[in-house]
C-alpha cells in the first residue's frame, strides 16, 4: 500500500506541475483527493490492515494529502499571478498618449462667459460683505409671486409669464424668489446675493431669451435709503466695466419694491447712438431695483417698522453683452463653438 501511495504522490505532482489551467488543476484535485478520489479510496481500505500498518499508512497518506494540497495551491496562485501579469502588460491602454487626431487631445474647454462674469460678481459682492445664496429653478408659486406681493390674479403676473408644472409649481421667472428664501434663513442685518438661471415664456429677439441669468441682491439693515442702493449699484458697474459708466434712474414698477427704479446704462455697443440691442434708444435696461416693500419684509418675518432694505435684479446676459459687445442674446444658447471660442 505504501508503494501505491508513493506512486499516486509522484504521478499527481507531475500532473500538477505540467497543468496549464485552473480547470485542469481542479480536475486533478478531484481525481486524487476528492470524495471518490484515489487517496480517499486507499484510506477507506485502512480498516482491513493491522493496527501498526494502519497507523503507519494513515500517517503517510495524510502527509501525501498535505503535500498534494500545497502543490495544488502553489500552482493555482502561479497561474492567477500569470493571468494578472498578462492583463497588465498585454491589454494595457496608455491614457497619456495623444488621440489619433491630436488636435482633439489638445483642445481644452473653458468657463462660459456668463459663468466668468457671475464669478466676478460674486467676488465683488463678497468683498462688500454680501453672502452668496442659491435657490431652486423649479419654484413654488408662493416664493416666485405670492410672497413678493404679487397675489393670484394680480396684473403684474402677466409681466412674467412662465412654464408651469401640472401640480401648480413653476420654473422661476426671476431670482427674486431667493429674497424670501433668504429672509426666512437670516436675521437682520444681512446682505445677500443670489445668481441663477431663470425662465420666461416669451418670444425671443436680439435682447430677449426664454432662458437667461439674473443676479439678485438684497441688503436689510436699519435706515436703508435710495442713497445706499445707488452707491452699491454704481460701485458694482464701475468694477465690472472697469470704467465709470453713464447710468440713468427711471421710476419702475415692481410690486415687491417701493419706490422701484429701472437703472439703465448707456449702450456700450453703439455708444448711445442707437442699435438693435438698445432698440435704437441708446440705453439698455440692466438693473431694476428699489427699496423692499414692507409687505415683502413681513412675508420674510421681518418687522418693517424696525428694518428696511434695498433689492435689485441684474440681467446677467445683458451685462455680458455690454461688456463684450455681443449683439444678439441668442448666441449664448446657440451652442455655436465659434462664438464660445472667443472668450
Ligand atoms: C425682474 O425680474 C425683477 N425680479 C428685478 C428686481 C429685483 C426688481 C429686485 C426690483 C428688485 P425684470 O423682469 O425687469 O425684473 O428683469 C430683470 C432683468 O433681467 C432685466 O433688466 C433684463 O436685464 C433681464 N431680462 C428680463 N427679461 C429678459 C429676457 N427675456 N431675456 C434676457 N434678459 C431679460
Amino acid at each position: 500500500m505504501k508503494e501505491e501511495l508513493e506512486k499516486i504522490k509522484i504521478n499527481t505532482l507531475k500532473e500538477i506541475a505540467s497543468s496549464s489551467s485552473i480547470d485542469e488543476i481542479e480536475s486533478i484535485r478531484v481525481r486524487a483527493l476528492g470524495r471518490k478520489g484515489e487517496l480517499t479510496a486507499i484510506l477507506r481500505g485502512l480498516s482491513k490492515l493491522s493496527h501498526e500498518e494502519r497507523s503507519e499508512t494513515g500517517k503517510l497518506s495524510n502527509e501525501i494529502k498535505a503535500a498534494l494540497e500545497e502543490a495544488i495551491e502553489k500552482r493555482k496562485s502561479e497561474m492567477e499571478n500569470a493571468a494578472v501579469e498578462a492583463m497588465i502588460h498585454g491589454d494595457r491602454i496608455d491614457l497619456s498618449l495623444n488621440s489619433p487626431d491630436s488636435t482633439i487631445a489638445k483642445k481644452q474647454g473653458h468657463i462660459h462667459p456668463i459663468s466668468q462674469i457671475q464669478y466676478e460678481l460674486e467676488d465683488i459682492f463678497t468683498s462688500m460683505g454680501f453672502e452668496v445664496l442659491d435657490g431652486p429653478e423649479p419654484e413654488l408659486e408662493y416664493y416666485n409671486f405670492e410672497a413678493l406681493n404679487i397675489p393670484k390674479h394680480h396684473p403684474a403676473r402677466d409681466m412674467q409669464d412662465t412654464f408651469w408644472t401640472e401640480d401648480g409649481n413653476l420654473l422661476r421667472t426671476h431670482t427674486s424668489a431667493i429674497q424670501i428664501r433668504g429672509m426666512e434663513k437670516k436675521t437682520p442685518p444681512f446682505k445677500i446675493m443670489a445668481p441663477g438661471r431663470v425662465f420666461r415664456y416669451e418670444s425671443t429677439d436680439a435682447s430677449h431669451e426664454n432662458t437667461f441669468y439674473q443676479v439678485e441682491g438684497m441688503m436689510v439693515d436699519k435706515d436703508i435709503s435710495v442713497a445706499n442702493l445707488i452707491y452699491v449699484m454704481k460701485e458694482l458697474l464701475r468694477q465690472i466695466f472697469r470704467q465709470d459708466v453713464k447710468v440713468r434712474l427711471r421710476p419702475g414698477y415692481f410690486p415687491f419694491v417701493e419706490p422701484g427704479f429701472e437703472l439703465d446704462i448707456n449702450c456700450l455697443i453703439c455708444g448711445g447712438k442707437g442699435c438693435s440691442v438698445c432698440k435704437q434708444s441708446g440705453w439698455v435696461e440692466l438693473l431694476p431695483c428699489g427699496l423692499v416693500h414692507p409687505n415683502v419684509l413681513r412675508f420674510g418675518n421681518i418687522d418693517p417698522d424696525k428694518w428696511s432694505g434695498f433689492a435689485f435684479g441684474l440681467g446677467l446676459n445683458r451685462l455680458v453683452m455690454m461688456r463684450y459687445g455681443i449683439t444678439d442674446i441668442r448666441h449664448f444658447l446657440s451652442g455655436d463653438i465659434r462664438f464660445l471660442n472667443q472668450f
